[in-house]
C-alpha cells in the first residue's frame, strides 16, 4: 500500500482497515464494473479524437481496458484503500501501461461525473430487464383469462360478497394495474437514460471535451447540462424506487389474493406444489410460502425508498460522499422486484382454478342483489332508491326467517303493490346473467373482456418493440466500444 495514487499526494497517513472498510464501494461497485469500463472507454477516446492525449496513447489505454472487462472485476486488486472501483481500474491500469500513458485517462474528468454516468448505465439495462419481465408476466396473466372468460366469481368490496364477475375479469385487474407499472418505468427511463459525463466535479473542465460525443457513445438520448446538478442528483434513483414501490405494492396485492384465495375458507385456486411448503409437524400442510416471503420482501422497497429519501434530503450541493450510500439501496430494490416477478409470473402460470368452488360462492350470498334491484327499476318504473330499499328489506327477511330469497321478494312486491313475474326475479339472481349484461367498457361480460385483451395485446406488443428497440440499441453501444 506503499504508493496508493490517490492518497500519496496530499495525505501521509493511511488509515487503519477498519476505516477503509466503512468507507469503501467497493463491495456494491460490482454493479457498475462493465459501466465504469464503457465510460473510461468513451471518455478515453473522445479524449483523442479532440486531440487531448495522443491518438497512440488513448488506443493502449482503451485496448488495455478491454482486457480488464475481459478478465473480470475478481482478478483486480480490490484493495480498499483505493475506495472504488474507479481508482481500481485505474490502478490495474497504470500497474499494465506505466503512469505516462494510464495517468492520462482521468483527464477532464473526475469520479463525481464518473460514477453518476455509471449508475446511469446500469440502470437502464436494469430497467430494460424489469420491463422484460413484467410483459412476459402481462402475458402470462392474459393467457389466464382467456381460459376463464366465462368462469363465474364473486367480487368482493369490503372482502364481503359484493357481485358476480369472472375469474377473466378478475385477472384483467392485474394487467390493467401492471401496465400503469410498464408506463410508468417506461416514461422514468427517459430521465434514467441523459449523461452527467463532462460535469467534472462539479464545474466541467477547461480542456475542451465534447460531451455530446461520450453521451452518443455511451447511447444517452440527452445530456444532463448543469454541471453541478449533473455530479449532485440522484433524483432519477428516487424516482426508480418509487415506481419499484408501487410495483411492489401492486404485486403484493396478487400475493395477498393468491395466499387467500388458496385457503381452505375461500378454496378457489390451488398453487402449484412448486411454489408451496409443508410443516415439520403436521402432515396435511401446504403453505404459500413463496407468496407470503413476496410478500414480505416488497416490503422492503418501500424501506429502501424511505432510507434513499432521507440520505438525499438537505444534502447540500453538489457531490457528498453520503451519496455513495443510495447506491446499494436501489440495487436491492432492482434484485428484488427482478426475483418477484419472477416468483408471481411463475405461481400464475402453474395455479390449478378450481372453477366448480369459484361458481359456489359466486351463487351463494345474494351477490346478486343489485341487479335484482336493477330490474325493479326496470319493470316496475321505481327510482332505485326505493328498489334498492325493497330487495334489502327481502334479503333481510330471507336471512331472519331463513327462506328462500324468490319466495319472500314475492311477498314483499305483494306489500308495496307491485308485480313482477318470478321467472324474472330468478333471472335476475343468475349470477350468469349478471355477468352478461354487464358489458360495458371494463366489465366483468364475456364479450367485453375478450375486446379488453384484444387491446391490452396490442398495446403489450407496442411496449415490447420500445423495450427490444432499447436493449438492441445499448447491446450496439456496448459492442461497438469492447470492439474497437
Ligand atoms: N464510490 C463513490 C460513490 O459511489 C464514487 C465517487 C467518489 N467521489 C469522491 N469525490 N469521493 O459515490
Amino acid at each position: 500500500m506503499s504508493e496508493n495514487i490517490l492518497r500519496r499526494g496530499r495525505l501521509s497517513q493511511t488509515p487503519e482497515r477498519k476505516v477503509l472498510e466503512y468507507t469503501t464501494s467497493l463491495p456494491f461497485d460490482r454493479e457498475i464494473f462493465e459501466s465504469d469500463i464503457l465510460c473510461n472507454i468513451a471518455h478515453t477516446r473522445m479524449l483523442m479524437e479532440r486531440g487531448i492525449i495522443p491518438e497512440e496513447e488513448g488506443r493502449r489505454i482503451i485496448e488495455e481496458l478491454v482486457k480488464i472487462w475481459k478478465e473480470g472485476m475478481e482478478a483486480l486488486d480490490l484493495d480498499p484503500s483505493l475506495e472504488d472501483i474507479h481508482m481500481v481500474i485505474e490502478n490495474e491500469l497504470i500497474r499494465r501501461l506505466g503512469e505516462d500513458v494510464a495517468g492520462k485517462m482521468h483527464t477532464g474528468r473526475s469520479r463525481n461525473d464518473q460514477v453518476a454516468t455509471d449508475i446511469r448505465l446500469t440502470l437502464r439495462e436494469k430497467v430494460l430487464l424489469i420491463l422484460k419481465k413484467l410483459i412476459n408476466l402481462e402475458k402470462t396473466l392474459i393467457s389466464l383469462a382467456e381460459e376463464h372468460l366465462e368462469t363465474l366469481f364473486v367480487g368482493y368490496t369490503h372482502l364481503q360478497h359484493a357481485q358476480p364477475t369472472t375469474y377473466g375479469h378478475h385477472l384483467l385487474s392485474y394487467l390493467s394495474m401492471l401496465e400503469r407499472d410498464i408506463q410508468r418505468l417506461l416514461d422514468g427511463y427517459r430521465r434514467i437514460n441523459i449523461s452527467p459525463l463532462g460535469c467534472g466535479a462539479m464545474a466541467t473542465t477547461g480542456f475542451n471535451i465534447d460531451r455530446r460525443r461520450t453521451m452518443e457513445l455511451l447511447g444517452f438520448e440527452g445530456l444532463i447540462e448543469n454541471s453541478m446538478d449533473g455530479v449532485s442528483t440522484r433524483d432519477f434513483i428516487l424516482e426508480t424506487m418509487a415506481h419499484l414501490s408501487i410495483l411492489g405494492t401492486n404485486l403484493s396485492k396478487i400475493c395477498e389474493e393468491l395466499i387467500l384465495f388458496s385457503t381452505y375458507e375461500f378454496g378457489v385456486i390451488e398453487l402449484s406444489d412448486t411454489y408451496t411448503s409443508t410443516s415439520s409437524i403436521m402432515p396435511q400442510k401446504k403453505n404459500p410460502d413463496v407468496a407470503e416471503i413476496a410478500r414480505a420482501k416488497l416490503s422492503t422497497l418501500n424501506g429502501n425508498l424511505v432510507s434513499a429519501l432521507t440520505i438525499l434530503k438537505a444534502l447540500p450541493n453538489t457531490y457528498n460522499r453520503d451519496l455513495q450510500e443510495v447506491t446499494p439501496l436501489l440495487w436491492s430494490s432492482v434484485y428484488t422486484i427482478l426475483d418477484t416477478l419472477e416468483m408471481v409470473e411463475g405461481m400464475l402460470r402453474t395455479l390449478k382454478v378450481k372453477r366448480e368452488r369459484m361458481r359456489e360462492l359466486a351463487e351463494g350470498n345474494y351477490s346478486t342483489a343489485t341487479e335484482l334491484a336493477d330490474t325493479l327499476v326496470r319493470e316496475c318504473n321505481i327510482s332505485f332508491r326505493s328498489a334498492h330499499g325493497i330487495v334489502g328489506e327481502a334479503v333481510r327477511r330471507a336471512i331472519e326467517e331463513g327462506r328462500d330469497l324468490v319466495d319472500v321478494m314475492e311477498e314483499v312486491l305483494k306489500k308495496y303493490n307491485l308485480t313482477l313475474e318470478r321467472e324474472k326475479i330468478e333471472r335476475a339472481l343468475d349470477p350468469m346473467e349478471n355477468v352478461k349484461v354487464r358489458k360495458v367498457i371494463g366489465g366483468p361480460a364475456p364479450e367485453e373482456v375478450k375486446r379488453a385483451i384484444g387491446s391490452y395485446l396490442k398495446r403489450i406488443e407496442d411496449y415490447e418493440k420500445e423495450v427490444d428497440n432499447k436493449i438492441e440499441k445499448i447491446e450496439n453501444v456496448k459492442k461497438k466500444l469492447l470492439e474497437l
